[in-house]
């Protein structure tokens, strides 16, 4: 794999911004929004023009304005208390460290992370993040865009294991476990489980207990925790990672 290279230097500042971010993590009680920033970073990549992705374009007004980025601003700016501390260190690598980082802290896999994102001005339109309304083929549709697979769809889908939804911001609302700031494998026990007091199901969560390529994968993760970390850390790595690879 042939990586942009980072000098020593850029190394140490990551270094420092994981201790930063992990602080500030435990301080604001923010990995689920954390998580989400660098996901909606990423999510808008489109593998056949190589646009959007992981590159920070997310800080633009243009970008977090969008519906679907509603609520990310304050993941923005909890991040910019970082930059100030790092300011070599690109935004597109920090949202992404600040994903991998929420994932660690809260009990999550270790997920390698390699630095040399380039920032970009340039923002996707509206609409290339999922609609939690829809179902499979539109995961697939939006997914399979970025370059990503079905168990990536699922093992992914299991960040929801952190946080809640918001009406404000979503129209949603509730958390998808009984302890979402615990990254474990509850997302898919209770999606098994059917209706629960209390808790969340998106149509595109239930999407992945219909389809049964896509069900085979909850199960595996609901039973088994170890095959779902390993999963998901490489396909959260996959993502991190949308249009930084060579193609
Ligand atoms: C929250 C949709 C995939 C991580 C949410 C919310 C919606 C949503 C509607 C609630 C936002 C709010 O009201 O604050 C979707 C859909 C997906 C998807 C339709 C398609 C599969 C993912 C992925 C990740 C992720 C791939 C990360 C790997 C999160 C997290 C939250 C969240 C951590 C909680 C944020 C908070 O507590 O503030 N998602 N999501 N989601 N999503 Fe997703």
């Amino acid at each position: 794999m042939a990586f942009p290279v980072v000098d020593t230097e850029y190394l140490k500042e990551i270094d420092k911004a994981r201790r930063d971010l992990r602080a500030l993590i435990a301080l604001k009680n923010c990995a689920p929004i954390m998580l989400r920033l660098a996901w909606h970073d990423a999510g808008t990549y489109d593998v056949s023009t190589k646009t959007g992705g992981p590159n920070g374009s997310i800080r633009n007004e243009e970008e977090y304005t969008h519906g679907s980025n509603s609520g990310l601003k304050i993941a923005i700016d909890f991040c910019e208390e970082v930059k100030v501390k790092h300011p070599k260190i690109t935004y597109a690598d920090l949202y992404q460290l600040a994903g991998v980082v929420a994932v660690e802290v809260t009990g999550g896999p270790t997920i390698d992370f390699v630095p040399g994102r380039k920032d970009s001005n340039i923002c996707p339109k509206e609409g290339r993040l999922p609609n939690a309304k829809k179902g499979a083929p539109h995961l697939r549709d939006i997914f399979y865009r970025m370059g990503l697979s079905d168990k990536d769809i699922v093992a992914l889908s299991g960040g929801h294991t952190l946080g809640r939804a918001h009406p404000e911001r979503s129209g949603f609302d509730g958390p998808w476990t009984n302890e979402p700031l615990k990254f474990d494998n509850s997302y898919f026990l209770e999606l098994l489980k059917g209706e629960s007091e209390g808790l969340l199901k998106l149509p595109t969560d239930m999407a992945l207990l219909d389809d049964p390529e896509f069900r085979r994968y909850v199960e595996l993760y609901a039973k088994d925790e170890d095959a779902f970390f390993i999963d998901y850390a490489e396909s959260h790595k996959k993502l991190s990672e949308l249009g930084f690879t060579p193609a």
